[in-house]
């Protein structure tokens, strides 16, 4: 049952991932057969992160009335209906639509997954579910390039294909049913049992099953008598998980990731590489390094911490985006190789830690009675940010060309040194209750891990 629950993290994840990732080699064709022009390049690709925008704001809307189950089916729908719109789309704008209805399934499913995972999964698995959640957002992006690459020129083809997983969503899905906790709140009690006796392979009336039950039973009133809102995420108490939630996802995307992910192509046509297959090609090479650095980093994300991972992220992609921009900017006859061997770096550095951990700590921090709200609030900066970084890549680069954008880059990448070094705490190895006792004693969220409030 766990691996069902896993495999719907995979597909959601997957799906996240491969949209992200075809338009980078869909572009060459696209300019080639609708000469589109740099802001309408922006406006197109960024549809994807805008409508998940939307999309998860609609999701954290409407699973308390229609549930997890049926608004992951939704997405699944909305997700094949904007692939073979895009598919047979007959110019920009109704590719532009086709891609925001894309966009509005991906929030969805990239929202409703991680938390049918989390109200489905026994504690002690949670993390290793949420880390494969990301390592299969890597593989959806290698997946995505390596279409591009097969169909090299057809675009069309390209988008088609990105309805398969969406149909792998629905039929995983609809032989699956809601979730116990969704269940219980909706007053769906017997359902509920039965549900989670089915997700443990257990009977109703075993002992472990019954507790669990009771103390879903709890929870689900508690959420019921205490609705959580906006303002309870500023609170003292809450704000510095707050900022660390936010904080992480903002960095993870200005650090330019997207750019790379949606436009890597074009970075190496930008850095000399004139041949669309050869770009394409290291472009898939990016592709298999960040699947292979996620895993990498999943191995490691325990035994160094969260800390010294993401200060060693961090420091790898602002060297290698520095890199980059001083032989961008010097015309430097070595571009080729610099912008691969930085490209590299940069991928691996990012999958490593800046990838995986703000999807890891936005579901560690947040106390319990904010945990939904807080993780939602979050994914909110990361498709904000997503659509802010992915419209202005064209323009920006076309205003300042590559040196001046990955600067920019690479300067976000050092003050994230600078937030991890003073907010973000230690939290490998601290039980969320630990974390949450913390919170509650008023002390600096930093100071988490370094000196053990289990004496409070
Ligand atoms: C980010 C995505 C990014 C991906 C790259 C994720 O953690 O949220 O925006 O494209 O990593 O692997």
């Amino acid at each position: 049952m766990m691996y069902l629950i896993a495999a719907i993290a995979g597909i959601a994840g997957a799906l996240f991932g491969f949209d992200e990732g075809v338009i980078a080699g869909a572009l060459a064709p696209l300019r080639r057969d609708l000469g589109i022009d740099p802001v309408a390049e922006g406006m197109m690709t960024a549809a994807v992160p805008f409508g998940a925008f939307l999309g998860a704001i609609v999701a954290g809307r409407l699973a308390l009335a229609y549930g997890r189950r049926r608004l992951l089916l939704a997405a699944a729908v909305l997700f094949v209906v904007g692939a073979l719109l895009s598919a047979f789309a007959f110019g920009l704008w109704s590719l532009t639509i086709a891609r925001l209805i894309i966009g509005l399934g991906v929030g969805v499913a990239a929202m409703m997954a991680p938390l049918y995972i989390s109200e489905c999964a026994p504690a002690a698995q949670r993390g290793m579910l949420v880390s494969i959640y990301q390592l299969a957002i890597t593989l959806g992006i290698l997946g995505a390039y390596v279409v591009g690459y097969a169909f090299h020129e057809s675009w069309r083809w390209m988008f088609a294909v990105g309805a398969v997983p969406a149909i792998a969503l629905f039929v995983g899905i609809f032989g699956l049913s809601d979730t116990p906790r969704w269940l219980a709140v909706r007053g769906r009690e017997a359902e509920a049992r039965a549900a989670l006796a089915r997700m443990r392979e257990k009977s109703e009336s075993d002992p472990a099953v019954k507790a669990e039950f009771a103390e879903i039973l709890t929870g689900a009133v508690q959420d019921e008598n205490r609705k959580a809102r906006l303002s309870d995420l500023i609170a003292p108490r809450v704000r510095p998980a707050l900022i660390v939630a936010m904080g992480l996802f903002l960095l993870q995307q200005l650090s330019g990731i997207n750019a790379v992910i949606y436009y890597a192509p074009t970075v190496f046509e930008l850095s000399g590489f004139s041949s669309t297959t050869t770009q394409i090609l290291a472009t898939a090479g990016i592709g298999v390094v960040n699947v292979l650095m996620t895993i990498v980093g999943m191995a490691l994300i325990d035994r160094l911490g969260r800390r010294l991972l993401l200060l060693i992220g961090f420091a790898g992609t602002a060297v290698a985006l520095g890199v980059i921009a001083i032989g961008a900017a010097t015309g430097s006859e070595m571009m080729g190789k610099l912008a691969l061997g930085g490209l590299v770096l940069y991928i691996a550095s990012f999958a490593i830690a800046i990838g995986p951990l703000p999807w890891v700590m936005m579901s560690e921090v947040f106390p319990l009675d904010v945990r939904a709200l807080g993780m939602s609030v979050a994914s909110l900066v990361n498709w904000g940010f997503n659509f802010l970084v992915v419209f202005s890549f064209p323009v920006l680069v076309a205003e300042f060309g590559l040196a001046g954008v990955f600067g920019l880059y690479a300067v976000v990448c050092v003050i994230g040194l600078a937030f991890t070094q003073w907010l973000v705490p230690e939290t490998s190895g601290v039980s969320l209750e630990e974390i949450e006792r913390h919170l509650d004693s008023g002390r600096p969220l930093r100071d988490l891990g370094r000196f053990t409030p289990r004496a409070a």
